[in-house]
């Protein structure tokens, strides 16, 4: 804590005296780049960096607990490179209100030969509906609460935060408080659907007890939203690899969850078929899905609680070889027998077949087979709160390995044992939480299958079939003899 009698001291020279000449980076400018969302909100930001030191090989970005919390997915990269840098988090200090990282600079530094990096961050659960009801017809308005100021650990000459809307309706937003010596201009304007925070000029260290104390602080965005805002509270995904069938098969389960505002009142189907042909219908309202499956696929089925529902659409786009993934893709026109309302659930099961040679590859010299399984198959600007993908690999698959874009919560490997199946399948499962389109990405599964356990499978099915055989010769022969006896007695 500061002692009481400093209170009256400047600030900012106290600022630059304690940290001022010592640091080894200092920002020029910062623009923070905030795209509002619903269920996901995307922060892109720049900063262009002097190094005041040779030699230095990391440069440490600052996220608060709280942006920390809700940030799903990180990237950090040099202005115009497509590599991602390597990030490394340190330690949380649960004394100080952020967490640090450090990112790896792809050579030493040169003092005063400038930079930029590029972080780019996926938030998710980070906006409000706000109200938190809305009737039927009522707009969807959300709020979303950030800091004022980018943290960073270095000095800062500039600094902006734009946030920009889907559409240029604002309900409003928060106007700082005390900070008119870091003002240059004017410091909070709105032009169509961007509100701009800043510039701010000559910041110190913004990681500062003194200056946190002092001048940052929390804003707020009140927004109009003009999509459902989505999770799927629950998705569990089974991959099952069948070398018998050279089939992959994908089935996920999946409880859907409208997370913008409760509707107020109750739900009327006239007033939403109005809405509908005034092709008018409110923001919060789901009536449907557009699902972007694989290309190639055959067998699709979708069916809730009450059973198959037949009004969805799918048109299948031919096969592509491997190296040509994601340019083609099925479109599946999900449609549930009611709108979705805000704070209703939905739960489904959908799934569909695929030619195994889609996605699987043969290494002759190794003799292992890798098959490519999608994490998930996005659903519009929705995040999963939780995941749970089983990948079942063919009877009699050996010398299982698995590599992840991504590290899962957790992962296990098991056996799942089926009806027809001798000695059971080996089960991998994965645990996840809080996806979004950005961990759309697949992990890949190689093993080896001997020859003698691809003729198992025909071997368990001729002897379950000569089982029954054998069973069935066996009850006749048991009601022969009854049907004998009591011909008898008769
Ligand atoms: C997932 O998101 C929730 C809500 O933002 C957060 O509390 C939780 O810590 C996150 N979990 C993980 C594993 O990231
Ligand atoms: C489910 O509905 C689809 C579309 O009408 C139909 O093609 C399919 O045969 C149905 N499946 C079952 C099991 O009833
Ligand atoms: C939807 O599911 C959540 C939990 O997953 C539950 O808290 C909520 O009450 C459900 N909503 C309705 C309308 O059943």
């Amino acid at each position: 804590m500061l002692p009481k009698l400093w209170h009256n001291f400047p600030l900012f020279l106290l600022i630059n005296t304690v940290f001022g000449s010592s640091l080894p980076f200092e920002n020029g400018n910062i623009v923070r780049t905030i795209e509002l969302g619903g269920s996901v909100v995307h922060v892109t930001t720049g900063y262009s960096i002097t190094p005041l030191q040779n030699g230095l090989k990391s440069y440490t970005i600052a996220l608060g607990h709280e942006e920390r919390e809700k940030t799903s997915w990180l990237e950090v990269r040099l202005k115009g490179e497509k590599a991602a840098l390597t990030v490394k988090e340190l330690p949380f200090n649960s004394d100080k209100n952020y967490h640090l990282l450090d990112v790896e600079l792809p050579s030493a530094t040169s003092a005063n030969e400038p930079f930029n990096l590029v972080v780019e961050t996926v938030q998710t659960h980070a906006t409000q509906p706000w109200p938190a009801t809305a009737a039927q017809n009522d707009d969807q308005t959300l709020k979303y609460t950030t800091d004022l100021f980018v943290l960073s650990p270095y000095e800062t000459t500039q600094q902006n935060t734009k946030f920009k809307n889907s559409v240029p309706r604002f309900i409003g937003y928060t106007a700082p408080e005390g900070v008119e010596q870091y003002v240059k201009g004017v410091a909070l304007k709105q032009a169509g659907a961007t509100v701009t925070y800043g510039p701010y000029v000559n910041l110190p260290p913004s990681t500062s007890d003194l200056f946190a104390e002092k001048y940052q602080q929390a804003i707020m965005i009140h927004y109009h939203h003009d999509q459902p805002v989505l999770e799927l509270s629950k998705l569990e995904r089974f991959a099952e690899i069948s070398h018998w069938g050279a089939n992959l098969n994908i089935e996920d389960k999946i409880v859907l969850y409208n997370a913008g505002p409760k509707l107020k009142g109750h739900f009327s189907r006239f007033e939403h078929q109005t809405q509908a042909f005034y092709k008018r219908a409110s923001a919060h309202v789901l009536p449907g899905l557009n699902l972007h499956l694989p290309a190639g696929i055959r067998n699709a089925y979708y069916y809730d609680i009450i059973g198959n529902v037949s009004t969805s659409k799918l048109r299948v786009a031919p096969s592509v070889s491997k190296n040509q993934k994601g340019t083609r893709f099925s479109l599946f026109e999900l449609k549930p027998r009611y709108p979705i309302l805000g704070g209703w659930n939905y739960t489904f099961t959908l799934g569909w077949d695929s030619p195994l040679e889609d996605s699987a590859s043969y290494d002759r010299k190794t003799g292992r087979y890798t098959v490519e399984i999608p994490i998930w198959t996005p659903i519009g600007g929705a995040v999963v709160n939780d995941e749970e993908l089983s990948v079942i690999l063919p009877e009699g698959a050996t010398d299982v390995q698995f590599a992840t874009p991504f590290p899962a919560i957790s992962n296990t490997i098991g056996t799942h044992v089926t009806y027809l199946d001798t000695i059971g399948r080996p089960l991998l499962t994965f645990k996840y939480k809080n996806l979004t389109v950005k961990h759309a990405e697949s992990i890949f599964v190689s093993y080896k299958v001997s020859w003698s356990a691809h003729l198992k499978k025909p071997i368990a099915v001729g002897s379950a079939f000569l089982g029954l055989f054998t069973l069935g010769m066996i009850v006749r022969r048991i009601n022969l003899t009854i049907y004998g006896q009591k011909k008898k007695v008769a």
